[in-house]
């Protein structure tokens, strides 16, 4: 079985699917590795790296010829991948509800697209679930983005030339990315609240140091739906927690909001009067920028300034930290890849509870029923 290791394709993306540490991984459950000259740059890793780990490094045709498994980071269009094995495996990042067309030119091509991000969320599943790993780190840098546009410090600081008051920060949303926040904000000193629609998280938030600021008395408060992840919520629920929300934002100096809702646009959170409330010089970083945005007024890819506010909105945040990020997402491929592995056949061999959750194309038709559904 020959594993493919493609440079990405996507402006701005400076991961790579698998490293030194994956590659010979693989090669010892009895597969051979190709990996595209330079595909591991921008992550640090040197392509002499993965010759020394056992692959081939050549060029792009030579990499996808023949290969019966070709693992990405984002998934390039399956126009890309000319000459790869009939019905090869393509396990990536396909952001399935964003880049539908891509999905069905998967189908066209014969080749059978795995979607790392429907990985279910059971707990066999977690070391394969790149949306943890990719978040995790989000949050985290998230915090240092914020600290490094914000013109104060973070931690109290007492001084022969006076006192520095800790900064107030602000996390809403607390899944994978929001708590990483709120560690991270911590450790810097900061005085951290937060707040979701999940009522579970409130012991996790206090369970780390911070305050929780949530929504009582109103129905439907519980706000978990499928899988652990949030569902959209009543008018009613809305309503309070704008009100609850104002009042506690206009005395924050950062806000990081991280909310989503899977398939569906990002939640407005903040408005463009309560960015007005709030002090000049505070920072507010949208991690759902992506996805519609939890900020109105946040830009992707972009740093904006409104009402002496600046909103953050990087794009691909794990990305900014691509040495990590790509050594965990290549372990999140190598975990799932070998969980399945049959050694006779030399090829992975699915299970239905997994198979069917993340493969979206299979004998040239979209298989998968999330996506049919939408
Ligand atoms: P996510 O990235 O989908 O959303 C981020 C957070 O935003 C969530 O906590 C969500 O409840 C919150 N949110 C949505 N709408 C909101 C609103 N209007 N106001 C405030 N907050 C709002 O979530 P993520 O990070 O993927 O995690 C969701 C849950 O799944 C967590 O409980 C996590 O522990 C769990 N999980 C389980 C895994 C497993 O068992 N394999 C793997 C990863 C996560």
């Amino acid at each position: 079985m020959k594993i493919s290791v493609l440079k990405e394709l996507a402006p701005g993306e400076r991961r790579v699917a698998a490293t030194p540490e994956t590659v010979k991984k693989f090669i010892a459950l009895g597969a051979s590795v190709a990996v595209e000259a330079g595909a591991g740059v921008e992550a640090s890793v040197a392509d002499a790296e993965y010759a020394a780990a056992g692959a081939t490094v050549g060029d792009r045709a030579s990499t996808v010829q023949g290969a019966g498994i070709i693992l990405g980071v984002q998934a390039p269009d399956a126009a890309t991948l000319a000459g790869a094995a009939p019905g090869a495996l393509v396990a990536a990042g396909f952001n399935p509800f964003g880049e539908r067309a891509r999905v069905d030119g998967y189908a066209g091509a014969g080749l059978e697209a795995l979607a790392m991000e429907f990985m279910p969320r059971i707990t066999r599943a977690q070391s394969m679930d790149i949306l943890s790993s990719q978040s995790n780190l989000s949050g985290y840098k998230a915090v240092l983005d914020a600290a490094s546009e914000y013109g104060k410090a973070f931690p109290m600081m007492m001084t022969a030339a006076g006192t520095v008051s800790a900064a107030r920060v602000f996390v809403m949303g607390v899944g994978v990315a929001g708590l990483q926040a709120i560690a991270t904000a911590r450790r810097l000193g900061a005085q951290v609240s937060a707040t979701d629609v999940r009522s579970a998280t409130k012991e996790q938030i206090e369970s780390l140091g911070a305050k929780a600021i949530f929504v009582e008395d109103v129905k439907g408060i519980e706000g978990e739906g499928a899988g652990g992840y949030a569902t959209e919520m009543s008018d009613e629920y809305k309503a309070a927690q704008a009100a609850l929300v104002s009042s506690h934002i206009a005395k924050q100096d950062i806000v990081i909001t991280t909310a989503l809702i899977p398939g569906r646009p990002a939640p407005r959170l903040i408005t463009d009067a309560q960015i007005a409330s709030m002090k000049p010089g505070s920072v507010l970083v949208d991690l759902a920028v992506e996805q519609g945005g939890n900020v109105e007024g946040a830009k992707a890819g972009e740093v904006v300034t409104i009402h002496g506010v600046k909103i953050v909105g990087h794009r691909n945040v794990p990305s900014r930290l691509a040495t990590d990020a790509s050594a965990l997402f290549s372990r999140n491929l190598y975990n799932f890849l070998s969980a399945f592995w049959d050694k006779e056949k030399n090829a992975p061999v699915l299970d239905e509870e997994i198979g069917n959750a993340i493969r979206l194309t299979q004998g040239g038709k979209v298989v998968n029923e999330r996506l049919l559904a939408n």
